[in-house]
């Protein structure tokens, strides 16, 4: 579990509120005890909050609430179609909203609380506002590992929506700051955890048919789940089933080229591995050791470092598709895929 204050930026330790930078109206708080329960106090009255989760922040809104979940959407700018995770702290919270059988409940019970998200078929009572499935009759839960998102889920007592907190198609946030960036006039509170230590979003696995269907590849690894499940399907039919998997995504201002073997001119490289091509601006390592766990927790911080001028594109090493790679090569894709009007 993530502990606050060990890679908080110093800088931002010092920044207790930013009601005086101009366009920032939220508030930027450490995770304290009083804090936490000024955020359940906000989520509960249906103001929106963002929260570090194990994988990037979360732009958080009460789940039963229509009005807090219209805000999230207007907020992010997404598309109504795209529905929502839902995060409870555990097993319990989850069974009023969904429906478990045996299996699904051994599944949550060994990945949770973690980076796994289960979409399942939607319980008739259970409150959620339907605008946050976007009208589906299914749900994607998750229980987040992190202590501070714990803590808050517990002391908010409701279901939680939260995407990740950034504007939508752009680069999900793995910082407070990155949150303050793109939605800081949107959010009451921005509870600052640090960087968030996984990095890339969790992965989203459909259970609510056979076999399972592997929605968006994350850290809990398509080994990891054939391993548990055996066969694993892809996502299959012309409309996408998770709707946010929408070929354009994460997508820095610049253009992105994946693979690259040679510079070209005034673009910077993300590396992965000892040896960086020659001829770059700049150069950023992933992981100078290949270590796929470093690349994954560096790479949006990293993507947003390096989409400014002087640069005019970036340019990124190739990555091994095995494991954690297969997700980090998924969001680059994605960021490298032509842009949607
Ligand atoms: O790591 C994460 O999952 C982060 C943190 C904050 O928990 N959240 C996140 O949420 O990435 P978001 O909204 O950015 O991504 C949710 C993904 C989308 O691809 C969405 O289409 C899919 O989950 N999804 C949500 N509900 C679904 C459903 N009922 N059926 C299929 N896909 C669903
Ligand atoms: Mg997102």
């Amino acid at each position: 579990m993530f502990v606050w204050g060990r890679n908080t930026p110093a800088a931002l330790r010092k920044v207790r509120c930013l009601d005086k930078v101009p366009g920032v109206t939220a508030a930027i708080l450490p995770p304290t005890p009083p804090v936490i329960a000024h955020a359940a106090k906000l989520l509960r009255a249906g103001r929106l909050v963002a929260f570090p989760t194990e994988t990037v922040y979360g732009l958080g809104g009460d789940a039963t609430c229509e009005h807090a979940i219209a805000e999230i959407f207007a907020a992010k700018g997404r598309p109504r179609v795209n529905p929502l995770i839902v995060h409870v702290p555990g097993l319990a919270e989850a069974q009023a909203l969904a429906v478990f059988d045996d299996r699904v409940r051994q599944a949550a019970a060994t990945f949770w609380p973690g980076p796994l998200t289960l979409v399942l078929p939607r319980r008739g009572d259970s409150g959620l506002s339907l605008l946050a499935n976007a009208g589906l009759d299914t749900v994607a839960l998750r229980a987040p590992a992190h202590t501070v998102a714990q803590a808050l889920l517990r002391a908010a007592g409701r279901p939680i929506a939260a995407p990740s907190a950034n504007r939508s198609g752009r680069v999900s946030p793995t910082e407070a700051a990155h949150v303050v960036e793109e939605l800081g006039d949107r959010v009451a509170l921005v509870i600052d955890g640090g960087r968030t230590p996984v990095g890339l979003e969790s992965t989203v696995l459909d259970l609510s048919g056979d076999p399972p269907a592997l929605l968006r590849p994350g850290s809990v690894t398509l080994e990891e789940l054939t391993e548990y499940f055996g066969p694993i399907a892809a996502p299959t039919g012309a409309v996408p089933k998770s709707p946010g998997m929408l070929a354009s995504h994460y997508a820095p201002a610049l253009p992105l080229r994946l693979e690259a073997a040679a510079a070209c001119p005034g673009e910077a490289l993300l590396a992965f591995g000892p040896d960086a091509l020659p001829g770059f601006e700049a150069v950023l390592w992933l992981s100078r050791s290949g270590n796929l766990t470093e690349a994954a927790a560096n790479l949006f911080a990293m993507l947003r470092r390096l989409d400014r001028p002087p640069f005019t594109g970036i340019a990124v090493s190739p990555i091994p598709e095995r494991g954690l790679g297969r997700a980090i090569n998924d969001r680059l894709r994605r960021a490298a895929a032509p842009r949607q009007g």
